[in-house]
């Protein structure tokens, strides 16, 4: 592996891979083994052009449980505050020694652009940009389907061959604001690649253009999608506000009355569904407070395995020699 850019062009092997190596990586812990020394004297910078908790800390928790040596910048407080452009930031990161470059960024393709300019030699992983992907969290996602649907250690190989290494099968529903969603295009292609069926419910307004020729299925209800498709994954996805024109939305009190997964929704799920959400919530909007924090919850878990699964995805791209590409 030599970038992490995207999970469109992720092959279902690397991508198998990351998921196996993160079991290895959550075992490790498990055992109390908080440091491993796999990138003892490598660098890792956290290169951040928008706010972040979950991922940035995530990458700095993993970083610095490889033993690596983490730089965290901030576009704010830094000199792209006085215009300096994304090559020159990279340069000087590349003259600082940089090994490893996590970036989220407003633009959709500045990962890309990064990892393609020959400005740097670091690999790139890209921790979400704009609307298009945000492979990580796809990847933690996956972690977390396997892991509450399959059992832990989900992927090792057992008598019984090779279930739980994918998900053959099951069926996710993604539901809310899919136009805006990096989370939601990136499991939308990583979930393809390793067997599940998509379905998409959103309004109309908040479907992406050209969803319609995507391989997912698409509900404009959220009682229709739960009752046609009984998901074993339902993924509540944030109204992404700070990106929506007015004229876009529906009033808050009519999104969560049709597309909220709310008490009554909750009540409805088929026994072994799991609701997941990529955090932050807008508790009342999109989910409700027991929706949120009922045993079907993932979302703590989401953001624990988030260490474990950048654990593995650092290691396979800065470890050793690093392959052609990913
Ligand atoms: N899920 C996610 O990307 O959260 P942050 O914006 O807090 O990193």
């Amino acid at each position: 592996m030599r970038h992490l850019l995207d999970t469109r062009t992720l092959s279902r092997d690397d991508a198998i891979r990351i998921l196996d190596t993160a079991e290895d990586m959550a075992a490790a812990q498990q055992r109390e083994v908080k440091k491993l020394p796999a990138l003892r004297g490598k660098t890792v910078v956290n290169l951040f052009y928008e706010d972040s908790t979950r991922t940035r800390i995530s990458f700095e928790a993993a970083a610095k449980r490889l033993s690596a040596d983490v730089i965290n910048f901030s576009a704010k407080g830094s000199s792209v505050s006085k215009g300096e452009s994304l090559k020159d930031t990279a340069q000087t990161l590349q003259a600082i020694g940089a090994d490893g470059v996590v970036i989220r960024h407003p633009a959709s393709g500045a990962p890309e652009r990064l990892a393609r300019s020959g400005w740097i030699d670091a690999g790139v992983l890209n921790a979400g940009d704009g609307t298009h992907e945000h492979p990580t969290q796809a990847l933690l996602d996956a972690f977390t389907m396997r892991r509450r649907l399959f059992g832990s250690g989900a992927g090792v190989s057992d008598a019984s061959g090779s279930r739980g290494r994918d998900l053959d099968g099951v069926s996710v529903a993604i539901v809310g604001d899919v136009a805006h969603s990096r989370v939601a295009r990136s499991n939308l292609w990583l979930l393809n690649a390793l067997g599940a069926h998509v379905t998409f419910v959103a309004p109309e307004t908040l479907l992406p253009y050209g969803a319609r020729d995507w391989p997912v299925k698409i509900h404009h209800s959220l009682d229709a999608a739960l009752r046609d498709e009984r998901p074993e994954v339902v993924m509540m996805l944030r109204i992404q506000s700070e990106r929506m024109h007015a004229a876009f939305f529906p009033n808050e009190r009519e999104y969560a009355r049709n597309w909220g997964l709310d008490d009554a929704r909750l009540e409805r799920l088929v026994d072994e569904a799991i609701v997941m959400h990529p955090g932050p919530m807008n508790r009342g909007l999109e989910i409700s407070s027991r929706a949120a924090d009922s045993e079907r919850s993932t979302v703590l878990e989401q953001v624990a395995n988030g260490v474990s699964v950048r654990m593995a995805a650092l290691y396979l791209l800065l470890s050793g020699e690093r392959e052609a590409s990913i």
